[in-house]
């Protein structure tokens, strides 16, 4: 996990005048981020997919309202079948041509608040208008403001599964079609990207007969617990500026290791990466260690997985950052690296590089809605420690990143955080559960099209190539997480343009070929 915890300090006894208090309330609340602020598994703290557009201009107002839903808490068990809680939705009718075979388009929320701007904004609504299809989103269970349970104990995060959330899915669709007095013939299509264009593939396998086509964006389909090929994918990306540009990132992260071994070398990396605490009171915690070095990677990992899709807090680029590791005027390497940590602290509001393992522990072990990684850290941890593992690791000391930051690092994060239980023998289950539960590579579906770019790490778990014309793919050479799904912008290079097009016209072969489909 690419983490920044915070110095903030915990209750300490000695911290007995008021005045002295309140000035360390002041101070953390100017600087608002805290060990979740920045980029994490694959993961910002919104999560994976940012908001539609940097256009301001495009906002709706007024926003659409806030619905809600009484759905199920468990779909499968027979103990609580009668309890229920209320799911936020989103609609737009402003496109719906409201005849007996008008289309209906869900978007897939996933590991974040799901945003209200999607409603109005990003590619889907331009399908939408050119289909005539009436639009919803469905926040994903435990996250946003769709609360389940009173608080995310790990006794409660029992029903935060993608099954479940697949079948919240089914029976929201069973009860719009009721409520719209909608009939068989209006074709429901799914869309989501990252996490939920998984989801969306999965809806489409596992409902047919309610979901007739599925947009699955840049969706991994493969859980992994090792997931080695995301920083090959990051290195790949990087070398497409240029080959200096990785080595130079290579050769700093060795020049690292090489600090943290003598005292002298310490005082200079806390100098150079403006950490929280020294690293001579952590260097003998190997937790903290790898937390430091992956951190430095996480860099390098959020830069490169959201390079120029119009993300908005995407402030940086790949270019932006080799600019600055190939720049021998700043100094050797490893003082490059230190302006891209700069680079990437300021991005994320924050003061110092807070790399304390037990830190960002003690915030993942909190359980209430309020708390700061309630906000979806905690959830999608959760996920990945029960269901997909996706750790994105670097164990190879002659490599670009490293070896700090093995699959043991983030197997003992599951383990700290939620249970003992969840150990390595535990994840290779439920991965390989997810695996055959879902086809994992070999879905065992029709009518989704696979969307995915070249420089997206995700893109190494997913469908990018195809044989089966029942099964389609496009991958997007040079474009990042999700570029398809934003709202189009005039920076766009012509293959996404291009795929855009090709999802469009897959939409309207989708929409024709019902009949013969549901035959
Ligand atoms: C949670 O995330 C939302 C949306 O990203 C943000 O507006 C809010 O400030 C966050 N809350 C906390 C407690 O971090
Ligand atoms: C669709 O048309 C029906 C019948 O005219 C009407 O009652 C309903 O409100 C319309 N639905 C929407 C979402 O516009
Ligand atoms: C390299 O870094 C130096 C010092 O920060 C800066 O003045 C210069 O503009 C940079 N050069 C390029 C090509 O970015
Ligand atoms: C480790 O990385 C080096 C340099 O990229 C590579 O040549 C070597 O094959 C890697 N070793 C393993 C075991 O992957
Ligand atoms: C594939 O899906 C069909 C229908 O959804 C089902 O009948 C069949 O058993 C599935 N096959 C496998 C191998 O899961």
């Amino acid at each position: 996990m690419a983490t920044a915890n915070r110095a903030f300090p915990r209750h300490t006894a000695y911290l007995l005048r008021l005045s002295f208090v309140l000035l360390l309330f002041i101070i953390a609340s100017i600087d608002k981020t805290s060990a979740l602020g920045r980029f994490r598994n694959g993961r910002y703290d919104d999560g994976f997919l940012g908001e539609p557009s940097k256009f301001e201009s495009l906002r709706r107002k007024p926003e659409p309202e806030d619905k809600w839903f009484e759905q199920k808490l468990d779909h499968f068990g027979q103990k609580n079948k009668e309890l229920t809680w209320k799911q936020r939705y989103f609609v737009n009718d402003e496109f719906y041509r409201n005849d007996s075979t008008a289309p209906v388009f869900l978007m897939i929320g996933g590991e974040g608040e799901a945003s209200k701007r999607w409603m109005s904004e990003g590619a889907w609504i331009k399908y939408a208008e050119h289909f005539g299809a009436l639009c919803f989103q469905l926040e994903h269970r435990f996250y946003g403001k769709s609360h389940p349970t009173s608080d995310l104990s790990t006794k409660n995060l029992v029903y935060l599964t993608s099954e479940q959330a697949l079948s919240d899915l089914a029976n929201f669709i069973r009860s719009m079609k009721k409520e719209y007095s909608m009939n068989d013939n209006q074709k429901w299509i799914v869309f989501g990207g990252s996490y939920p264009g998984s989801l969306a593939a999965w809806a489409r396998e596992k409902f047919p007969n309610l979901i007739h086509g599925a947009i699955s964006s840049s969706g991994p389909l493969l859980a992994k617990v090792d997931f080695k090929e995301y920083f090959e994918v990051v290195k790949a990306s990087l070398a497409t500026y240029s080959t200096d540009c990785l080595e130079a990132v290579g050769r700093a992260f060795a020049q690292v290791e090489i600090l943290t071994r003598h005292m002298i070398g310490q005082r200079n990396l806390d100098e150079k990466f403006k950490t929280c605490t020294p690293i001579k009171d952590s260097i003998n915690n190997p937790l903290d260690m790898s937390n430091f070095f992956e951190s430095l990677a996480g860099n390098f990992a959020g830069v490169v997985q959201y390079n120029k899709d119009n993300r908005p807090s995407a402030k940086y680029t790949i270019d932006d950052l080799c600019n600055v590791m190939v720049n021998t005027t700043i100094g050797p390497p490893v003082a490059r690296l230190g302006v891209v940590n700069d680079m990437l602290l300021t991005e994320s509001k924050e003061k110092c590089l807070d790399y304390k393992y037990d830190t960002m522990i003690a915030e993942l072990k909190e359980t209430s809605w309020d708390a700061k990684a309630c906000n979806g850290s905690r959830q999608w941890t959760y996920q990945t420690c029960n269901e997909f593992g996706f750790y994105q690791t670097s164990n190879n000391k002659s490599d670009t990143f490293g070896d700090r930051f093995a699959v043991d690092f983030f197997i003992k994060q599951c383990m700290d955080v939620y249970s003992e239980s969840m150990d390595s023998k535990y994840l290779e289950q439920v991965v390989s559960q997810t695996n055959e539960n879902y086809g994992a590579l070999k879905p065992n579906t029709t009518n989704v099209l696979y969307v995915h770019g070249s420089i997206d790490p995700w893109h190494a778990l997913g469908l990018t190539k195809s044989k089966n014309p029942k099964l389609p793919t496009i991958y997007i050479e040079g474009t990042a997480h999700c570029a398809n799904m934003y709202e189009p912008a005039k920076s766009d290079p012509p293959q996404l343009v291009e795929a855009r097009n090709k999802i469009i016209k897959y939409l309207a072969q989708l929409l024709e070929n019902f009949k013969l489909e549901s035959a």
